[in-house]
C-alpha cells in the first residue's frame, strides 16, 4: 500500500522551555511510519535545528512534514526578522545568538550548515521583517 502522510506543528518564538518538543514528536511519528536509521537521524537533526532557530530568532512559525513512499518534505516557515545575508548565515560558526541563547547551549552557528548537510534537497528563502522559509527534502 502506498504511503502518504502529512502533519504540521506550530512553534512559538522565545519559548525555550519547549525547545526540542516538536522535533521529538515528529521523530516519534516518523518512527511510527517505519522510518529508521540514517533517514530518521537526518530528519531529526533538520527539524530540531529548524525548531531551535524559530524559537531563537523568529516570532512564530510552523513545521510541516509530508511523507510519501519516496521522500520526506519538510517546510519550515516563520514570521520573523528574516535573514539579511543568507550566504553568511549558512557558514559554519556564524551566529548572531545573544548571551542568553548561548547560556542555554545554543548559538554554535552550525544549525543551517547541518540542516543543509542532512538534506538531499535544500532551499532557503527569506524576506526582511517578514520571515524565512526552509524547504528540506530527504529521500527515503
Ligand atoms: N529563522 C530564522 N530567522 C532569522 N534569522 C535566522 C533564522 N535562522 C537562522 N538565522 C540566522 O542565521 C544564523 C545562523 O543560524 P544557525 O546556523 O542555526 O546557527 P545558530 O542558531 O547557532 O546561530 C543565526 O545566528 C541567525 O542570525
Ligand atoms: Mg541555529
Amino acid at each position: 500500500m502506498s504511503q502518504k502522510c502529512e502533519f504540521s506543528f506550530p512553534v512559538e518564538g522565545e519559548n525555550f522551555d519547549d525547545a526540542g518538543k516538536v522535533s521529538v514528536e515528529i521523530k516519534r511519528l516518523l518512527k511510527g511510519l517505519g522510518i529508521t536509521g540514517d533517514i530518521l537521524r537526518r530528519t531529526a537533526i533538520a527539524t530540531y535545528e529548524s525548531e531551535v532557530n524559530i524559537i531563537s530568532y523568529a516570532w512564530q512559525g510552523t513545521i510541516d512534514v509530508r511523507v510519501t513512499d519516496d521522500n520526506i518534505l519538510i517546510n519550515i516557515q516563520d514570521s520573523g526578522p528574516g535573514i539579511i545575508d543568507i550566504e553568511q548565515a549558512m557558514q559554519q560558526g556564524y551566529s548572531t545568538a545573544n548571551d542568553r541563547i548561548r547560556e542555554m547551549g545554543f548559538g554554535a552557528g552550525m544549525g543551517l550548515f547541518n540542516i543543509k548537510n542532512c538534506s538531499d534537497g535544500f532551499e532557503i528563502l527569506s524576506e526582511i521583517n517578514k520571515g524565512t522559509l526552509l524547504k528540506i527534502l530527504i529521500n527515503r
